[in-house]
């Protein structure tokens, strides 16, 4: 097959990686994406960077069994721990969230204090915090590891409860706007999803940084340099692949995109993903 029509892996632990998804569907339409939600094996938020990343490992290793042209990594928590070793250990180009969050956040500062909201081990691995200084060493930033309970209430509740998932956001975000931050990163991809509840909780002049955004954004130009954009429909409605139960997978992501995004089939299983 032509380079060009392959077809872009996308992958996330569970739900979250839909919103980069959505983003996919919205600035390059005409690519073909596989997703990989790994469901069995959420939240990687709360798991050791070595386990995770042999959970990346694996399915990068499937994605490539679909010849796939690229490789994205829509999970901040996966990209702070795996990104950096996937990319010495394979082959194909991978692209993560961070960064082109990083440089977001980083031009859209005005009084230089940024906060950013992740998973524990996103924060634990400093990864934007790191990045942030190494472009600009006045940046202060503040962190609160505050998405664990976020997550775990919308993988499992799929926002049926509005006003605890509202509590658990005000208590997220509390410490960081007490600091006079003028810039806010969604250090984790269910946070799109959340954005009308964010908007409700922060002053309307604080710059909401989405990673996905500005990924798929970067994505594109990579592609554009590269000549490899699809012109052309792909043929095929979108994969996913999912460790857990597809169906549940199926029914919540019918909600979060508000329509039925493509075929949705169990993955095959590793030994990482039988759990
Ligand atoms: N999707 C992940 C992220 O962007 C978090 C979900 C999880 O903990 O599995 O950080």
């Amino acid at each position: 097959m032509e380079e060009e029509k392959k077809s872009i892996g996308l992958l996330d632990s569970g739900l979250g990686g839909l919103s980069v998804y959505r983003e996919f569907k919205k600035q390059l339409p005409q690519e073909h994406m596989i997703y990989f939600g790994d469901t069995a094996n959420t939240p990687y938020g709360e798991k050791a960077d070595a386990q995770i990343l042999s959970y990346v490992t694996s399915i990068i290793d499937f994605l490539l069994k679909q010849d796939v042209k690229m490789v994205v990594i829509a999970c901040n928590t996966a990209t702070a721990a795996a990104l950096d070793k996937v990319r010495r250990k394979f082959d194909i180009p991978i692209m993560g969230v961070i960064k082109p969050g990083v440089q977001e956040a980083v031009g859209q500062t005005r009084n230089k204090k940024i906060g950013i909201v992740g998973t524990a081990v996103t924060i634990r691995n400093q990864s934007y915090e790191k990045m942030i200084k190494d472009m600009d060493p006045s940046i202060i930033t503040y962190s609160n590891a505050c998405s664990n309970q976020i997550i775990r209430e919308m993988e499992e509740e799929a926002l049926k409860n509005e006003a605890v998932i509202k509590g658990l956001l005000r208590e997220c975000l509390e410490p960081l706007l007490k600091n006079g931050i003028d810039t806010l990163v969604w250090g984790c991809s269910h946070y799109p999803f959340l954005k009308k509840y964010i908007e409700e909780e922060i002053d309307s002049k604080i710059a909401l940084v989405d990673p996905a955004e500005a990924t798929v954004k970067q994505v594109k130009d990579w592609l554009s340099q590269h000549h490899l954009i699809n012109k052309t429909n792909p043929e095929q409605e979108d994969y996913f692949f999912i460790s857990g139960d597809p169906v549940l997978f199926a029914d919540i992501a019918q909600k979060l995109l508000g329509y039925s995004a493509g075929t949705f089939q169990k993955a095959p299983s590793t030994n990482n993903w039988s759990k």
